[in-house]
């Protein structure tokens, strides 16, 4: 538990920053690094870039795959995580183009598209640190409420109550959010040697609650991280509100 946002963005930047150096990775042994979009994350990556701009952390060698992608938008598209990602971190680092992984929304066959995103992942031994962040429902990456617990790379249909909570970013405009998304599953994430959750203010207590002190349950997919051996939960006191 950290006193605020500003805190929780750099213990999780200096967190990363530290397991790759200790990690040592090279081209042929990279680092496999899960990543969310989302408003939480923006903060840690701003602390990443200052930390890569004062030489302390180098991404040359790390390679990233994102969590989720809507689908139906292009992804030249302001809104789409592929956009997300290049805007607020990967154009501010040194990572290698080819070492990032996005889902593709449009996929003309979007099963196969997750299951090479499944194999790649598995390829390269699996994903070291997977950071993300939850939805006021407790949802992980887009493991709506009720996405199985054993679930891999799917496709998901978004909830009313996500549609709402993201139309903020798209001029609060129900009818312009996708309605569906690329996203790995809850078994996805917790095949990862370690997950870090960011969980921040007043509006993710009640899912912090249902995350930490309730049972592991399918409604709140963040819940599975109570049998993750690694799980770490980063949060401000407004987010143990209800704990
Ligand atoms: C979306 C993303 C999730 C993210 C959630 C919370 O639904 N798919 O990965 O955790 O938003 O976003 P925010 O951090 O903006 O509250």
């Amino acid at each position: 538990i950290e006193p605020d946002y500003a805190h929780i963005s750099r213990w999780a930047a200096n967190y990363i920053a530290h397991k790759i150096n200790a990690f040592g990775p090279t081209p042929e042994k990279p680092f496999v690094l899960g990543l969310p979009t989302g408003s939480t994350p923006l903060g840690t990556y701003k602390e990443l870039i200052a930390l890569h701009k004062a030489g302390k952390v180098s991404f040359a060698d790390v390679v990233t795959f994102n969590m989720d992608e809507y689908c139906g938008i292009p992804k030249e598209h302001p809104q789409s995580y592929y956009t997300f990602m290049w805007t607020n971190f990967f154009s501010h680092v040194d990572i290698r183009p080819e070492n990032v992984n996005i889902l593709n929304g449009n996929a003309p066959d979007p099963a196969a598209e997750c299951a090479a995103y499944e194999a790649k992942i598995a390829a390269l031994g699996g994903i070291r640190l997977f950071m993300g962040g939850i939805g006021p429902d407790g949802h992980i990456a887009f493991n709506e409420p009720a996405s199985s617990l054993t679930s891999r790379t799917r496709m998901k249909t978004l909830t009313l109550d996500t549609i709402i909570a993201n139309s903020r970013f798209f001029d609060n405009d129900v009818d312009k959010v996708p309605k569906t998304a690329l996203t790995v599953g809850v078994g996805t994430i917790m095949d990862a040697d370690e997950v870090l959750i960011l969980v921040n203010g007043h509006g993710k207590a009640r899912a912090l609650r249902h995350g930490i002190e309730e049972g592991v349950n399918h409604m709140w997919t963040i819940s599975a991280l109570q049998r993750h051996p690694h799980g770490i939960i980063v949060c401000d006191e407004d987010a143990t509100a209800e704990l």
